[in-house]
């Protein structure tokens, strides 16, 4: 168990990710649903009680967002005209312990375990490193002699550093201060003019400190760059969300196909098939979700929904059959059936009703949104569409092909509105000439 109380974290979420090619600051895309920056306070949060977080690039927007995770975070905003790079980055921060753990705030796939070596560690400083086929975009940690030396950036490394494919992962253990005697002495004297922190590491090393290095694995310490390595983080953290939640008793079909957001929940026995996304706060309880279907922040419980159905944000879906191409919005639906093709919105449908194919609840008027209230034991037949704000009291039928307008259709009654059918003899020749 960690002492919370003994360690400080910094997190650098400051840069602007010019490799990202992106107008929204790196730290604030998303994986699996959540900002990456989410992900390390999230992680940060389970080890340390004294988070710093580093801003600058667009300060204001990531401040924002996170506050509405998080309550309590402390802030440091770096001076980037002045101090750019991740050691210009450190130049504010104001920590409480001993030791302090730098993470990169482009790190989303750090779990509170896979940081265990670096709690541990008693050496003054400790650094991630981990080998790669193809060490692009990284930092080459240069080994001689068994020892760690130094850490050159990729734009200023030699031809022989490029080939070296020991990297830094991003990730420090210091004692403060060390970190607190270095941090004024960083120059940037580099390619990118920038205060790098890495340089602490060859400063240290020059003092006869001794550089303890912890080999880390990809899949918790990769950094995201660009829009390639969001992909690939994305697949990473997806693979672990799901082999949870199977580990856990949900059944997934094809389980590559299908996308799970960080916060979505199962409970009891779950079948998840090919294809569907589930967002959000989703919760799941004792469902099959069919192939391709969409569930946003929903929650659907003792249902079957699907295949190709849309569940759109603030549903609560119970003991109800959903159909192909049944679209469902901010609606409550309670032991219904609605087998297919169906827009539900802004509704509450009560038990026993059968929604028919084709029927719509018009809620929007163009400028304002309406309830469509429905009660028990209703039978609406196909084509038929609701003007909200419309209640429908319970065991009322809806005649196929009905337009309701009147507000409101009382209990026990049959509403129809049709036109008389003609039929015109012969008229199939007449108009094709035959
Ligand atoms: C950094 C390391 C590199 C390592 C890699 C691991 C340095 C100089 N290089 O490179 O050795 O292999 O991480 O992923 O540290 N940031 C600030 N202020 C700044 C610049 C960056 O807070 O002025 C933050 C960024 O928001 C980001 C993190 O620091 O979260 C890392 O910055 P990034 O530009 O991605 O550094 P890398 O080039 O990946
Ligand atoms: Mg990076």
């Amino acid at each position: 168990m960690v002492n919370k109380n003994s360690l400080s974290v910094v997190i650098l979420a400051a840069g602007k990710g010019t490799r990202m090619k992106s107008k929204k600051a790196k730290v604030l895309h998303t994986v699996c649903g959540k900002p990456m920056l989410y992900h390390i306070i999230k992680t940060a949060y389970e080890i340390s009680n004294d988070i710093t977080i580093v801003v600058a690039h667009q300060k204001e927007s990531v401040i924002e967002q996170m506050d509405s995770y998080f309550t309590d975070l402390k802030w440091c905003v770096q001076d980037m005209q002045n101090f750019p790079g991740t050691g210009g980055a450190l130049r504010g921060i104001n920590i409480k312990n001993e030791k302090v753990l730098i993470l990169n705030g482009d790190m989303p796939l750090i779990t509170a375990s896979s940081l265990d070596g670096f709690l541990t560690s008693k050496s003054d400083v400790t650094m991630s490193v981990f080998n790669l086929e193809n060490p692009d975009g990284y930092g080459r940690v240069i080994i001689e002699e068994n020892e760690v030396q130094k850490i050159v950036e990729q734009k200023d490394a030699s031809k022989e550093e490029l080939k070296v494919t020991t990297v830094n992962a991003g990730v420090y253990a210091f004692s403060a201060s060390l970190l607190k005697k270095y941090i004024p002495l960083l120059k940037n004297e580099n390619a990118q003019k920038e205060y790098y922190l890495t340089d602490i590491i060859s400063m240290a090393r020059a003092d006869g400190v001794k550089i303890t290095p912890l080999l880390v694995e990809e899949v918790y310490f990769k950094g995201v760059n660009s829009k390639k390595d969001l992909a690939d983080s994305e697949v990473i953290m997806q693979d672990a969300i799901k082999a949870f939640w199977m580990n856990n008793g949900v059944i997934m079909q094809l389980p590559s196909s299908i996308y799970i957001e960080e916060g979505v929940v199962f409970e009891g026995e779950c079948i998840v098939e090919n294809g569907c996304r589930i967002t959000a706060k989703s919760k799941i309880i004792n469902s099959h979700i069919k192939a391709h279907s969409v569930v946003e922040d929903s929650t659907i419980k003792d249902s079957d929904i699907g295949p190709m159905a849309h569940i759109r944000p603030d549903s609560y879906i119970q003991n109800t059959h959903i159909g192909n191409f049944v679209e469902v919005k901010k609606s409550s639906l309670k032991g219904v059936k609605a087998g297919h093709l169906s827009y539900i919105g802004d509704s509450e449908v009560d038990e026993g009703t059968n929604i028919g194919a084709g029927v719509i609840t018009c809620n929007y008027d163009g400028i304002k949104k309406y309830k469509t209230i429905i009660g028990k034991n209703v039978f609406i037949g196909s084509d038929s569409q609701l003007v909200a704000p419309v209640t429908v009291e319970d065991d009322v039928m809806i005649a196929a092909g009905t337009t309701v307008t009147s507000g409101s259709v009382k209990k026990g009654s049959l509403a129809i509105s049709r036109v008389k059918i003609k039929f015109l003899e012969n008229f199939y020749y007449k108009f094709f000439k035959k």
